[in-house]
């Protein structure tokens, strides 16, 4: 999709489908009332009739307008004017996108940016209103036909004169994450029978392709064997896929600046191994590489958007299967960093490709390292499928993920990481156990990975419950893409 910036009048104006806000009472956002005034008050009328009282995410399609360059309006419910906030901002250009994707229309404009919200200035608007319509313009086209429908080229935010620098600020990174929650939404969605350790490598060198400032690397299971990733390379002992370790550098600073690393679990099909799923909705677990996807998003968006720091990605990449050759339950492993692992439970996969990732990234002498995965089922049971789980060993960090959170929209609560949990992963044949028990599986799995990332601020986000919506409406989100873009954008102009 292409995005434009306009600052024509409205009588002016030449659109496809033009989308305005209306608050309730019959109050009229400024482009609104303009456009009142234009058709001879057909927007009060229709308000008068009751066709639309504007609470928030209400819309109004009027699909035919006589004798106008405007071809159609969509009114869009704000709900009391003064009292809009950012989330129900977001829920009604959403709900109006749906609108747009139905109307079948090949352009929009929105006449969005006139609202008035606390804490969201022009770019902010602007940024938000390109990645929620992008992301209900998204669709699954891989392996099955998009019934007929006309896909949406092109979006024209419209905003004052005076406004114009900051719009274009926030519709340049709001392009550039959209398409990095896209290059994510797209990848998680695959099957895993397409979507192979293998794929995505090389999907990580075809993204290194396309920008100077990306170097690719892939690790082979011989390369992960001499570095003595015992604890990695034992999960991939049952799949016939061989394990990758995608490394994807980039570098948007000249000078030494040391990188912010992201490592995302690769888990490109999750049965649990020996330790075997139940089968029910077991197809989800395709979902478990959402963590590298996102890694491969948010370096595609920071490329786009030009940051000037440096990034590492990490993405340790294998099935979870079970085979004659697969991890059985007991069986203990050595990792990188030395300590060895009792795998009691093999399901609990994610922790041992992570341990050693972290391990290796402390040769990358890292800013920060931040982790995400789809790590367990148990944060859903914590916190459903609202927020990501945060967790860390540094607060500046962990509050610096917070504010990106708040600013991006995409939602995340902070659990602890206490010594208190680490007596349940005590093995009394290991270092430690791959497993702490019933009670607080999310906050021990963290506890677990946290004994890998001693030397250097780490954070943990698990995203077992945002990173895919299930039932009817299956499919990937894209979190944390905007979460994280919205942390670089932070770090780089800091
Ligand atoms: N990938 C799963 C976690 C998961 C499950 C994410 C369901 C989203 C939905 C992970 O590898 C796993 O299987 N974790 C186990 C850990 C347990 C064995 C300690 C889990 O959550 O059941
Ligand atoms: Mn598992
Ligand atoms: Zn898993």
């Amino acid at each position: 999709m292409d995005y434009f910036i306009e600052s024509v009048t409205l009588d002016k104006l030449q659109s496809d489908c033009l989308l305005v806000g209306i608050y309730e009472n019959q109050q009229l956002c400024p482009a609104a009332t303009q456009l009142d005034a234009i058709f001879n008050g057909l927007i009060s009328q229709l308000i008068r009739r009751g066709d639309i009282k504007g609470k928030v995410a209400e819309t109004l399609l009027i699909n035919h307008i006589p004798d106008s360059t405007i071809q159609r309006i969509v009114l869009v419910g704000l709900g009391e004017r003064g009292k809009l906030t950012r989330k129900q901002f977001r829920k009604a250009l959403a709900t109006a996108g749906k609108v747009v994707k139905d109307s079948r229309v090949k352009t929009a404009t929105i006449a969005l940016l006139d609202v008035d919200i606390a804490k969201a200035d022009i770019v902010w608007l602007a940024r938000q209103s390109v990645e929620v319509i992008s992301d209900a313009m998204y669709q699954y086209t891989s392996t099955k036909k998009c019934d007929d429908k006309i896909a949406l080229q092109g979006l024209t935010l419209l905003c004052g004169e005076s406004q114009k620098t900051l719009a274009e600020t926030g519709l340049a990174q709001g392009a550039a994450i959209a398409q990095g929650m896209t290059l994510t939404k797209q990848l998680a969605d695959l099957p895993g029978n397409i979507c192979t350790p293998t794929y995505l490598a090389d999907q990580a060198l075809m993204l290194a392709g396309l920008h100077p400032q990306l170097n690719c690397q892939i690790l082979e299971e011989h390369d992960m064997q001499a570095l003595g990733m015992g604890a990695f390379l034992s999960v991939s002992r049952g799949s016939r896929q061989p394990a990758k370790l995608i490394c994807l550098e980039y570098r948007g600073c000249e000078t030494q600046a040391k990188p912010v690393v992201l490592i995302g679990k690769g888990l490109t099909f999750d049965a649990g191994g020996i330790s075997l799923k139940p089968g029910q909705g077991m197809d989800e677990m395709k979902y478990d590489m959402c963590g590298g996807a996102s890694v491969l998003g948010i370096i595609r968006a920071a490329s786009l958007m030009n940051l000037k720091l440096n990034i590492v990605g990490l993405i340790p990449s294998s099935e979870n299967l079970p085979d004659g050759d697969a991890n059985k339950p007991g069986d203990i492993v050595t990792s990188m960093a030395g300590k060895t692992i009792e795998i009691l439970n093999t399901d609990a996969e994610g922790r041992l490709l992570l341990c050693d990732t972290l391990t290796y990234a402390e040769k990358f002498d890292p800013e920060v390292v931040i982790d995400m995965a789809t790590l367990t089922g148990a944060c859903i049971v914590a916190l459903g499928r609202v927020p990501s789980g945060l967790f860390g060993n540094d607060d500046k960090l962990c509050d610096d993920l917070l504010q990106a959170s708040e600013t991006a929209c995409d939602l995340l609560w902070r659990m602890p990481v206490w010594e208190e949990y680490q007596e349940q992963l005590k093995s009394n044949f290991a270092d430690l156990a791959n497993i702490g028990g019933p009670d607080g599986g999310s906050i021990t799995a963290a506890c677990f990975l946290s004994k890998f990332a001693e030397n250097y601020r780490w954070a943990h986000i698990d995203i077992a419950g945002t990173a895919w919506r299930t039932g009817a409406a299956k499919g990937a989100t894209g979190r944390p893409v905007a979460l994280l873009s919205q942390y670089l954008i932070n770090c780089a102009t800091a």
